[in-house]
């Protein structure tokens, strides 16, 4: 065991909000030390290569492999069906993510019917290959229908809801077990837009213990499992990033077995968060015993500047160069190319917010964030 001590003055600075009545019963919260269980080390190891002096020879692998760095991409079964994506995905990165079908509502549809056929191949795919994985997501308390079951919006009862939680987590974390090298056990805890904890029926029923209870099912369903918080929209708001760093440091106070967080990095306008801000929020995350990454990147290419190939991958560069320098060890990118994503629908109209163009060839930006990988 590991103590940080006293870290937790200068982490929490912000005492509003609802991140400071989780603690069981509403204590009040008290700096103390932290005992921080060991987090599984990453596997990612650093490989000597040609990278630093041909930069241009490497794959995003390669060149995070050299750097000690995973390199992931978020993907659908259904694209294994494409040869050509297998071989890039298999070559560029180092971990994949499944976007949608490890959510519950697609594995348990109904209480008790699970089906792991997507997921199994994803996960097939990526043990044959040798790359890793990140399963996404166990609990995101404020998306239904295609995130969590409907079934789970309406439990009332706190022991039926306990159940549904336990039964779930352990069928899908002990499945994978050792296969799954890291997970999101919880995603998206703090409410959006806002800075308290989200008014998800898990909280509803459970109180904010939901959040312990998920990480001490997924940590006894497999114990070298990395476990992982997942957020959204701190990169670039202040009131967030306390409210997330205030959030980690309680949960480690509780002796919750949290091994990361993840900043999800969806840049929806195309613009760069305020310089030095990704790198102030890793630097205060990491001392708290966490790893960081950025789990889910992508930025969407403007369509109001004169070379927008160019602004997207400063912006790129920008992101990952910050979290890298602070020690992020990863960096996953939310899905292959630019034929599909999700802020396609969210614009109404193809945001090509990734690192290949939709015929899988390289932009600007996948040589920006290469390169940058390639010199560390
Ligand atoms: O598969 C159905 C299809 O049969 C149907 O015709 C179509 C009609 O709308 O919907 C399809 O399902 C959609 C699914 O994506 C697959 O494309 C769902 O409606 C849509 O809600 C779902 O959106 C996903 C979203 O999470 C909600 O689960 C996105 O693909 C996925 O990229 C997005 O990912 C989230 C992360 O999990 C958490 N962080 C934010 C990130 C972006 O929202």
């Amino acid at each position: 065991m590991l103590i940080v001590t006293a870290l937790v003055l200068a982490a929490c600075t912000d005492t509003g909000g609802d991140a400071q009545r989780d603690g069981p019963g509403g204590s009040a919260f008290t700096p103390t030390s932290i005992a921080v269980p060991n987090p599984t080390t990453t596997s990612t190891t650093r490989a000597p290569g040609p990278c630093p002096a041909r930069p241009e020879n490497c794959t995003l692998a390669m060149a995070g492999r050299a750097a000690g760095v995973r390199v992931g991409v978020a993907l659908m079964s259904a694209q294994l069906d494409d040869p050509a994506v297998r071989d890039l995905v298999r070559t560029q990165f180092s971990q994949i993510t499944p976007e949608n079908e490890l959510k519950w509502a697609q594995v348990e549809a109904e209480p008790g019917e699970f089906d792991f056929t997507a997921v199994d191949a994803l996960v097939d795919f990526a043990t044959a290959a040798g790359l890793e994985t990140r399963g996404h997501t166990l609990i995101w308390g404020q998306r239904y229908g295609n995130g969590m079951p409907d079934w789970v919006a309406g439990i009332t009862d706190p022991a039926i809801m306990e159940s549904a939680m336990r039964k779930w987590i352990r069928t899908a974390v002990g499945r994978y077990r050792g296969r799954i090298q890291r997970w999101d056990v919880v995603n998206e805890p703090l409410a959006n837009p806002g800075t308290g904890l989200d008014d998800s029926p898990f909280r509803r029923v459970l109180g904010d213990r939901y959040l312990d209870l998920a990480f001490s099912l997924a940590a006894a369903a497999d114990q070298s499992a990395q476990l992982w918080i997942n957020e959204i929209g701190v990169e670039n708001d202040p009131a967030r990033a306390d409210a997330l760093v205030e959030l980690v440091t309680r949960l480690r106070i509780r002796g919750v077995p949290l091994h990361g967080v993840g900043l999800q990095g969806h840049f929806d306008k195309g613009t760069a968060p305020v310089q030095g801000r990704i790198r102030q929020l890793v630097d205060r995350l990491r001392p708290l015993g966490v790893e960081v990454a950025m789990t889910e990147l992508d930025v969407v290419r403007r369509g109001d500047v004169s070379n927008p190939g160019r602004a997207q991958a400063d912006v790129f560069a920008q992101v990952t160069s910050e979290c890298l320098d602070g020690g992020c060890e990863e960096l996953s990118f939310w899905g292959v190319s630019d034929a599909a994503s999700w802020l396609d629908a969210q614009l109404g109209r193809p945001a090509e917010p990734l690192l290949f163009d939709a015929l899988l060839q390289p932009k600007p930006a996948y040589r920006a964030v290469r390169d940058d990988l390639a010199r560390r």
